[in-house]
């Protein structure tokens, strides 16, 4: 009797799931038609934003009727506001292989500076169509943006020319604007430093021209990459006051001058590349106070003077040092053992001269790529087998008329002659006699 009332029940539970199930699916279905809740302007802008980038074959309310529910764009990311859904980031070009590949002529259309909490916006290998200008919209269209946008991605639009549109300075709220490998033309805008949100700066890969606008106030800057452009002059002094600055990559521009001291208050910097420039005045003292240095790569510049004015063991955590063809003089000094965590050490095409520390194989323990080629360093290579079976190609020693390696520790590892120095002669009998 027990037992049939406990079925009962049982089979009472079960038809209450059933229902509940029943009823659940349906609501979902409802919700489903009726898409998740949007503003019809805010739906419409989208749809139109897109088709100008895409293409006017692109039908956005055929295909995604519900493009912040349940048919979602590739590119698009919405958010929701007061229990309605927003666009927050666009995304156009392909970037992945599903992402919105742009048309030939992409055209921003005005309906895209109606998204009003547009965060993120960016271009990829999208304006590829010669001759192309990101200032064709008037800047107080994109005023409208600047309260919300953060993001600011335009990349590898190589039909992008013109100069940086003069409302990226009004943008105020950017904690990210990268312009990397377009065919952007003309000088920085100088007032740069409004944008004092900014966390990562770079404008990488251009055609940029002229100085280095002053860069106070960017307190916050992590990331500050103008490498590959035409800059010129001389580094702003102001760069002292990026606090924060984690990278700076300036290499591969035609700046010059003297490395300003201030460089020294960067005390969380961990790369600083200054390559391919015409720096000079040698590598002043201060470099050392920058001491959570990891990269350092000022090679081919014109710096000269040598490497006895630097405390080396200050610089501790440096894993990369490269002064290749920077006019360096003197001798390689012992204080360079005190970088134990180097792996890359760049020398080559200097006037070094001198030994070669025999002490590097033991005291850098860590050194796989040594290049001192196309010096004038003498002497004998005094290393061991190991060493030269650790560093294998990577030791460039040639192009040094004076140096010569020890035949009797190598004599059986052919592959492991150092290339381009010759043995070193038994000392003669002759002279003895
Ligand atoms: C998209 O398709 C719908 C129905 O198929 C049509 O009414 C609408 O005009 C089309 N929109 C565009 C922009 O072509
Ligand atoms: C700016 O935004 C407002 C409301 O978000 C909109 O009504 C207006 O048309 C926009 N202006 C432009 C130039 O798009
Ligand atoms: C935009 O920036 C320019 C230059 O800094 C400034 O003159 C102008 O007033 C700004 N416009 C607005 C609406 O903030
Ligand atoms: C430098 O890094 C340390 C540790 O990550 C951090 O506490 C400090 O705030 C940073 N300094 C600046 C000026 O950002
Ligand atoms: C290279 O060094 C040797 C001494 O080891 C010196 O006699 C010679 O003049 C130097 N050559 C150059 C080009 O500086």
């Amino acid at each position: 009797m027990a037992l049939l009332r406990l079925r009962k029940k049982q089979h009472l539970v079960f038809l209450l799931c059933v229902w509940c199930l029943v009823v659940d699916w349906s609501k979902a279905e409802t919700e489903e038609s009726e898409g998740s809740p949007m503003e019809k302007t805010e739906k419409d802008a989208l749809y139109s934003t897109i088709q100008g980038f895409v293409g006017d074959s692109w039908n956005g309310s055929n295909l995604y009727p519900d493009p912040c529910g349940w048919t979602p764009i590739q590119g698009v990311t919405c958010d929701m506001y007061n229990d309605l859904w927003y666009v927050t980031a666009l995304s156009f070009g392909t970037f992945r292989e599903n992402s919105l590949a742009c048309a030939e002529i992409p055209v921003i259309r005005p309906q895209l500076f109606e998204l009003k909490h547009l965060k993120s916006l960016s271009f990829y290998n999208c304006f590829t169509s010669p001759n192309r200008y990101l200032a064709s919209i008037a800047d107080e269209k994109w005023l409208n943006l600047s309260k919300n946008l953060e993001t600011l991605e335009i990349r590898s639009n190589p039909g992008l020319i013109g100069e940086l549109p003069s409302f990226i300075t009004n943008l105020t709220n950017l904690q990210s604007l990268v312009v990397l490998e377009n065919r952007l033309t003309g000088s920085l805008p100088e007032n740069l430093a409004k944008l004092t949100r900014l966390r990562r700066l770079v404008l990488a890969g251009n055609r940029f021209t002229g100085r280095i606008p002053e860069v106070y106030g960017l307190v916050g800057l992590l990331i500050l990459d103008l490498s590959r452009n035409f800059l010129s002059g001389s580094l702003p002094l102001s760069i002292g006051g990026l606090n924060s600055l984690l990278k700076l990559d300036l290499g591969n521009n035609y700046l010059e001058g003297k490395l300003p001291r201030e460089l020294q208050s960067l005390k969380n910097l961990t790369l600083l590349d200054l390559r391919n420039n015409k720096f000079s005045g040698g590598l002043i003292k201060e470099i050392q106070e920058m001491s959570s240095l990891v990269e350092l790569v000022l090679s081919n510049n014109h710096l000269g003077e040598d490497l006895t004015g630097i405390e080396w063991r200050n610089m501790k955590n440096l894993v990369v040092l490269d002064l290749s063809n920077t006019r360096l003089k003197g001798e390689i000094p012992w204080s360079i053992l005190e970088l134990k965590k180097l792996r890359f050490l760049g020398l080559s095409n200097n006037n070094l001269r001198g030994k070669l520390i025999r002490e590097m194989e033991t005291e850098m323990p860590c050194l796989n790529a040594l290049y001192v080629n196309e010096n004038n360093i003498s002497g004998e290579l005094e290393f061991s087998k190991k060493f030269y079976e650790r560093m294998g190609r990577r030791l460039g020693v040639w192009g040094n008329p004076n140096l010569c390696y020890h035949g009797d520790e190598i004599k059986n590892l052919r592959d492991h002659v150092p290339f381009g120095v010759k043995q070193c002669e038994r000392v003669k009998d002759v002279t003895l006699a």
